[in-house]
C-alpha cells in the first residue's frame, strides 16, 4: 500500500519505517527541512535499536523523505499524523500541529484517503479533524478520519510496533477500517512472523498481533486510559515503597508478592525515582485536562502525579542523609536518560535530580551511555562528564544511580570501590542486591529497602 506519515518524531519515525518493513511503500513528511535532509543523507536520528538497519534496508528505496506534503497526499491512500502534541500552559495538548496538518492534506485531496490519527490527542480530536478537513475544501466522501493509538516505548520501539499487544482501530467507517487492516495485515495475519528475515520476537510476543476495533472516541480513550494507569501502577509501587521505608520492609519482596498475582501483573511495578520521558507526564496532564472538560474531576491523577513529584524530593532527602551536608560535596552521576535504552531526556527525573543538587552546591561528574550529549545542551558548563561509569566514580563522596542502563546494573565493584572518596551508593533504581553491595564495602541506599552498611569496615582513603 501506499502510506504516508505524517511528522518524523519518535512515533511517526518508527511507524514509518516498520510499515516499509512489512511490504507498503510509506513516504515520510516532515516541515523541518534539516530533520529531512539528515534522514536523506542516512542519519539515524534517535537512538533505537533496529531503526538504523531499518532506514538503511528501505531508505531511498521503499522509505522516502520529504517536506513536501500535498504530493505525499496525493501519492497514498492512508496518511498518518504523527505530528507532537506538546502540553500548553493549562495542562491541555496543543493540537495546533495537528490542525494545520488536516487542513493541508485536506487541500491536497485526490480520490479517496484514510487520515489516521497517530499522536496521542484528547478524546473527539477525530471530530474535530473532520469538521477542520470539511472545512477546508475536504468534500464529503472523499476522506475518512480514524484512530489508531500507538503503544510504542522508547528503547523498543521497533519489537514493540512489530510485537504489539494489541493494534486499535477506532472508526465509525467500514471502508476505513478495511484500508487500515489492510496495512496491519502482516502482523494480524502472522505471515510477517514466518518471514525468514523478520526482526526477531521478543519473550512472551503475542502471535498473530491481537486486533481491537472500536468507535474512534474509545480508541483515543484507551491511548489516555492506558497511560494513565501504568503512570499509577509506577506511582502506586513508589507509594508502598515509602511506606516500605518506614516499617522496614522490602519493597523488592513486596512487588515480587503482588506481582505474582495474575490480575497484578509484574511489569511496570519497578519502584524508582518517578517516571519521565515525553509521554507519561504530558498525557496524564491531558487525561486530566478532558476528564476536567468532560465534567469529571479525575482527581486520582492529580495524586498519581504528586506521588511522581515527592519521589525525586525523598530521592535528594536519602543523599542528603547519607551525605550530611552537600554544598561544596563531589557527586559521581550515573544516568540522565529518562529511562535506559534510550538518549531521551525529556522530563527525566535525572535532569531534575541533578539540577537540584546544582543548585545546593554538589559539585557534578555525570556519565550515561547515550544521552550525554543532549544532557550537555540543558546543563550548566560546570557539569563534569566522564567517559564511563568508573570515570564517573572518581573521588566521589558518593556515587547515585539516576537511569536503569543494564551496565551500571553490572558494574566491577572491586573495582568501582577503590576510586570513590567515600564508598556511598545511593541507587534510585534499585539495580543491586544490598547484601551483595554491601560485601564490597559500601554503604547503599535505595528505594524501599533498608539503607546497608559495609559488612567490613569501609578503607575510606580520605577523612573529610
Ligand atoms: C510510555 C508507554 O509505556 C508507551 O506505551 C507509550 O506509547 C509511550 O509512553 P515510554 O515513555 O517510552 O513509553 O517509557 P516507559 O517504558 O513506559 O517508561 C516511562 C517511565 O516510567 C520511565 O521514566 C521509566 O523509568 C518509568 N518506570 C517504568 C518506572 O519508574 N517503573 C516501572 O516499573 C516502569
Amino acid at each position: 500500500m501506499r502510506i504516508t506519515v505524517v511528522g518524523c518524531g519518535y512515533v511517526g519515525l518508527v511507524a514509518a519505517a516498520c510499515y516499509a518493513e512489512l511490504g507498503h511503500e510509506v513516504i515520510c513528511v516532515d516541515n523541518s527541512a534539516e530533520k529531512i535532509g539528515a534522514l536523506q543523507a542516512g542519519e539515524t536520528p534517535i537512538h533505537e535499536e533496529f531503526l538504523p538497519e531499518l532506514l538503511k534496508d528501505y531508505g531511498g528505496k521503499t522509505l522516502r523523505f520529504t517536506t513536501a506534503l500535498s504530493e505525499a497526499v496525493r501519492a497514498s491512500s492512508v496518511i498518518f499524523i504523527a505530528v507532537g502534541t506538546p502540553p500548553c500552559a493549562s495542562g491541555e495538548a496543543d493540537l495546533s500541529s495537528v490542525e494545520s496538518v488536516a487542513r493541508e492534506i485536506a487541500q491536497s485531496l485526490t480520490g479517496y484517503k484514510v487520515v489516521v490519527e497517530k499522536s496521542t490527542v484528547p478524546v473527539s480530536t477525530n471530530d474535530a479533524i473532520r469538521r477542520v478537513m470539511s472545512l477546508n475544501k475536504g468534500a464529503r466522501g472523499a476522506f475518512d478520519v480514524i484512530s489508531n493509538p500507538e503503544f510504542l516505548r522508547e528503547g523498543t520501539a521497533v519489537i514493540d510496533f512489530l510485537y504489539p499487544d494489541r493494534i486499535v482501530i477506532g472508526s465509525d467507517s467500514e471502508r476505513a477500517t478495511a484500508l487500515l487492516q489492510q496495512v496491519y495485515c502482516p502482523l494480524t495475519d502472522g505471515s510477517y512472523y514466518k518471514r525468514k528475515d523478520a526482526i526477531p520476537a521478543p519473550d512472551h510476543a503475542r502471535i498473530p498481533a491481537p486486533l481491537v476495533l472500536t468507535s474512534a472516541a474509545s480508541a483515543e480513550l484507551i491511548k489516555h486510559a492506558s497511560n494513565a494507569f501504568l503512570a499509577m501502577k509506577i506511582s502506586f509501587i513508589n507509594a508502598v515503597a515509602s511506606i516500605c521505608e518506614t516499617v522496614g520492609a522490602d519493597v523488592e519482596e513486596v512487588r515480587t508478592g503482588m506481582g505474582l498475582d495474575s490480575r497484578i501483573g509484574p511489569r511496570f511495578l519497578h519502584p524508582g525515582i518517578g517516571y519521565g520521558g515525553s509521554c507519561f507526564p504530558k498525557d496524564l496532564s491531558a487525561f486530566r485536562a478532558v476528564a476536567r472538560e468532560s465534567g469529571y474531576d479525575f482527581r486520582l491523577l492529580e495524586e498519581v502525579t504528586r506521588i511522581n513529584e515527592e519521589q525525586k524530593q525523598r530521592f535528594l532527602r536519602k543523599l542528603r542523609k547519607a551525605l550530611w551536608t552537600l554544598k561544596g560535596k563531589h557527586v559521581g552521576v550515573l544516568g540522565l536518560a529518562f529511562k535506559g535504552g534510550t538518549d531521551d531526556i525529556r522530563e527525566s527525573p535525572a535532569i531534575g535530580i541533578v539540577e537540584s543538587l546544582l543548585q545546593e552546591g554538589v559539585e557534578i561528574t555525570a556519565y550515561d551511555p547515550a544521552a550525554m550529549d543532549r544532557a550537555e545542551q540543558v546543563l550548566p558548563p560546570t557539569v563534569k562528564f566522564a567517559c564511563d561509569a568508573y570515570a564517573a566514580a572518581e573521588e566521589v563522596d558518593a556515587l547515585v544511580i539516576l537511569t536503569d542502563w543494564e551496565e551500571f546494573a553490572n558494574l566491577d565493584l572491586r573495582r568501582l570501590r577503590p576510586l570513590m572518596h567515600y564508598p556511598i551508593i545511593v541507587d534510585g533504581r534499585n539495580l543491586y542486591d544490598p547484601s551483595a553491595l554491601t560485601k564490597y564495602g559500601f554503604f547503599y541506599m535505595s528505594v524501599g529497602r533498608p539503607d546497608m552498611i559495609p559488612q567490613r569496615a569501609p578503607n575510606v582513603r580520605r577523612v573529610a
